[in-house]
């Protein structure tokens, strides 16, 4: 039976062509943020939803779907915008597209240490203002990368290929996880497992690459901001929520720590207040894995996760894999 597809808003060709190839799909063709009722109204009566991580999709949302809705697909490979313990409850197969953004999310995790650390934004906005009048010793020094720490707070597949990165760079690398992958991968990588407090106290660099969870949320605030360095570069491309974000623009105006550099906000898109206001801070809107490719692939792969499903097959990448486990018994 042919399949009634929910697509939230525009993502790249290849999933759509993908998609239509085989399902009726519903595409909300505007590219702002749907409202909670658009979402409501767009799952009535579908087989699955392909959605963004802007878009909550929680058990009200669910029940709005009605008895047909199989597959909740995430464009993203954050997940903390799907109620997944409702949805498996209800016997809903979650997915997300880990994997093919790795690399490009790990690119500009470098991308904003380097700008942090070498002040690029303040040096571009200082120069396009006319403001260069010549050579000078003490004009906007930043801080060296090489040779020093890197602290890699969540050592999934983004701060794994984060940590490879830094090797050009002759860096010290700490690592902390609440899970610890085996000693052949910290081998592999040259990372050292540290406890959050003394990564905390001894690194230069903080990237963040820990999933947003109870246990995570505000996992960065003003008594950490206390216990770093006060010439230490917090980096965050994973979700704002990890850092107490008024801490932070705290933080960064009494100068406990040195800069940040920003992916992810606390109240996406919001920013708190006083924030953009800072001259230490460089912050761009949720780009991480934002290339042509990878966007691209990111699009086939939620496309596919919902084909698998629908031709009986067992998805890439499954959230809740209890639920195919229960459905192939059942
Ligand atoms: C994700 O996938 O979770 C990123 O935040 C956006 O690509």
């Amino acid at each position: 039976m042919t399949w009634d597809v929910f697509v939230t808003r525009p993502i790249p060709e290849p999933g759509l062509s993908l998609l239509r190839a085989q399902c009726r799909v519903a595409l909300r063709e505007s590219r702002k943020i749907p409202t909670r009722e658009e979402i409501l109204t767009g799952i009535r009566d579908k087989d699955a939803i392909l959605c963004l991580l802007t878009d909550p999709i929680d058990r009200a949302v669910i029940d709005a779907a009605g008895p047909r809705l199989k597959v909740i697909s995430n464009y993203a490979v954050g997940f903390d915008n799907i109620d997944v313990t409702y949805a498996t409850e209800q016997g809903i197969v979650v997915t997300n597209t880990p994997g093919v953004l790795t690399e490009t999310t790990a690119d500009l995790a470098w991308a904003l240490l380097m700008a942090a650390a070498r002040r690029i934004v303040e040096s571009d906005r200082f120069t396009r203002a006319g403001l260069y009048d010549g050579w000078d010793p003490m004009l906007l020094l930043g801080w060296d990368v090489h040779g020093k720490t890197l602290g890699i707070v969540g050592l999934g597949r983004i701060g794994q290929a984060v940590a490879r990165r830094a090797r050009g760079f002759q860096m010290r690398v700490l690592y902390y996880d609440a899970y610890r992958p085996p000693a052949e991968v910290e081998q592999a990588l040259g990372v050292t497992y540290v406890p959050f407090e003394t990564l905390v106290q001894e690194s230069d660099f903080i990237s963040v690459h820990t999933p947003l969870t109870p246990e995570t949320r505000h996992m960065f605030n003003a008594e950490v901001f206390r216990r770093m360095k006060p010439t230490a570069i917090l980096i965050n491309t994973s979700r704002g929520p990890v850092i107490d974000e008024a801490a932070l623009v705290e933080a960064l105006r009494e100068r406990r720590i040195a800069y940040a550099a920003l992916d992810v906000f606390e109240h996406e898109p919001a920013l708190t207040p006083g924030l953009a206001d800072l001259d230490n801070v460089v912050i761009v809107p949720h780009i991480g894995s934002a290339s042509l490719e990878t966007r691209a692939k990111m699009a086939e792969l939620a496309a596919t996760n919902i084909l698998a499903v629908m031709n009986g097959q067992r998805p890439p990448h499954l959230v809740n894999p209890d639920v195919w486990d229960r459905r192939r018994k059942g």
